[in-house]
């Protein structure tokens, strides 16, 4: 029997409680941007890189585009290139794995572990060889990945570690910030992110003044001086209603990401039906909960039962990075990587969102654990 007859749909994100609660103070900070015409780059988006390098606990951010563009051009500034090859999660967005091809390098997948869903370290040496440069490593659903065992792989063989932290703006390990863990951070503002933009945006932190300085000037078709390029550059710039956007909605994100921390809680704390896995939290990461994935034997019947139930999770993802048509030419096959496919075929995100409600919370909880006692 229902527990309330009628329901509004609950998808697994919802952005419009979000923007209602700032409206005004954002309407306010594009106001301002207009007025100042500063549409390309420009002051509202220091002001911005000020705030988060601050955040992260770094010295240094850089707004760009978007997050891919983020790890393509911190490739970049790590030179890497042709030839190289770059060690990946295959359990990412393809994003993550975009970067290290746009730069002409190659991506080389590894799979994750089993409970935390996060690269594996035990599985990382194994595909180092001769041409590897870097490892990233991705803090997937907001939940750091284990730092300090890759660092000890990457100061082993001398490889960089970059973090894409694309999922995990105020995400902790061991008590310090991510984006400030590795060579750099890569972060995307993408508008369904825990920090996301009115528009398209992303950003890298950094301790070392020299990344900085090179990716401001790539960032910027490869001039330091107006007109005058070092190099070959990108017009990779972040906007100024971006970053006006952003610089507001980071005042709001600790309280955000606690309310998601508090939903994630009783998600954990109150789902206890025995055909829903959850992901495994280490004593190492403070998850901001980007994404509340869950695992189960039958994936599409779950799905199909939620959905009757107007509740819409997502599904996060389905293929995993080496076995996307768009990387065939790299011959990988099924079975390579079990551990991201067993998660591939039985995912799917809960909704997660700051203004769910205590009784939508409550309901999704109830359908969940009710599921398959019919
Ligand atoms: C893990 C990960 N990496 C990279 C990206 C790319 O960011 P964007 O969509 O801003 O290009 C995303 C975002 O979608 C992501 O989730």
């Amino acid at each position: 029997m229902e527990t309330i007859a009628i329901r509004e749909k609950i998808p697994c994100l919802d952005l419009k409680g979000q923007h209602e609660q700032i409206k005004h103070e954002m309407f306010e900070a594009f106001e301002k941007v207009y007025e100042n015409t500063a549409f390309s780059g420009g002051p509202f988006v220091e002001e911005f890189e000020h705030n988060f390098a601050a955040f992260c606990g770094t010295k240094y951010a850089v707004g760009v585009n978007n997050g891919t563009s983020a790890l393509h051009l911190a490739l970049l500034a790590l030179g890497i290139g042709t030839g190289d090859e770059v060690i990946v999660p295959a359990n990412t967005f393809i994003a993550t794995a975009w970067g290290v091809t746009y730069t002409g390098a190659t991506p080389v997948f590894v799979d994750c572990s089993p409970d935390t869903w996060e690269i594996d370290p035990s599985k990382v040496e194994e595909r180092i060889t001769s041409r590897t440069k870097a490892v990233i490593g991705v803090h997937l659903y907001g939940l750091p990945f284990d730092v300090d065992a890759l660092k000890v792989i990457c100061q082993k063989y001398g490889l960089y570690l970059l973090e894409d932290a694309a999922q995990a703006q105020g995400a902790r390990y061991k008590g310090v910030p991510v984006g400030s863990l590795g060579e750099m951070g890569c972060f995307s503002f993408y508008p369904g992110k825990n920090l996301g933009a009115c528009g398209e945006a992303g950003g890298i932190t950094t301790n070392k003044e020299v990344y900085y300085k090179h990716l401001q000037s790539l960032r910027n078709h490869g001039a330091s001086v107006r007109y005058y390029h070092d190099e070959v550059g990108y017009n990779m710039r972040m906007g100024g209603l971006e970053g006006a956007s952003l610089s507001v909605k980071l005042r709001y994100l600790p309280g955000w990401n606690a309310r998601r921390k508090e939903i994630a809680k009783r998600y954990q704390q109150e789902i206890n039906s025995p055909h829903i896995q959850l992901q495994y939290q280490p004593e190492w990461g403070e998850s901001v909960y980007h994404l509340f994935v869950v695992t189960t034997q039958d994936r599409d019947d779950l799905l199909k039962y939620l959905n009757e139930h107007n509740i819409f999770p997502g599904l996060h993802y389905p293929v995993p990075c080496h076995l996307q048509k768009a990387y065939t030419c790299l011959g990988y096959k099924e079975g390579d990587f079990p551990n991201a496919e067993y998660l591939a075929g039985h995912c799917l995100s809960l909704p997660m969102y700051a203004e769910m409600t205590n009784e939508e919370v409550s309901y999704v909880i109830e359908k969940v654990n009710a599921y398959g006692n019919a």
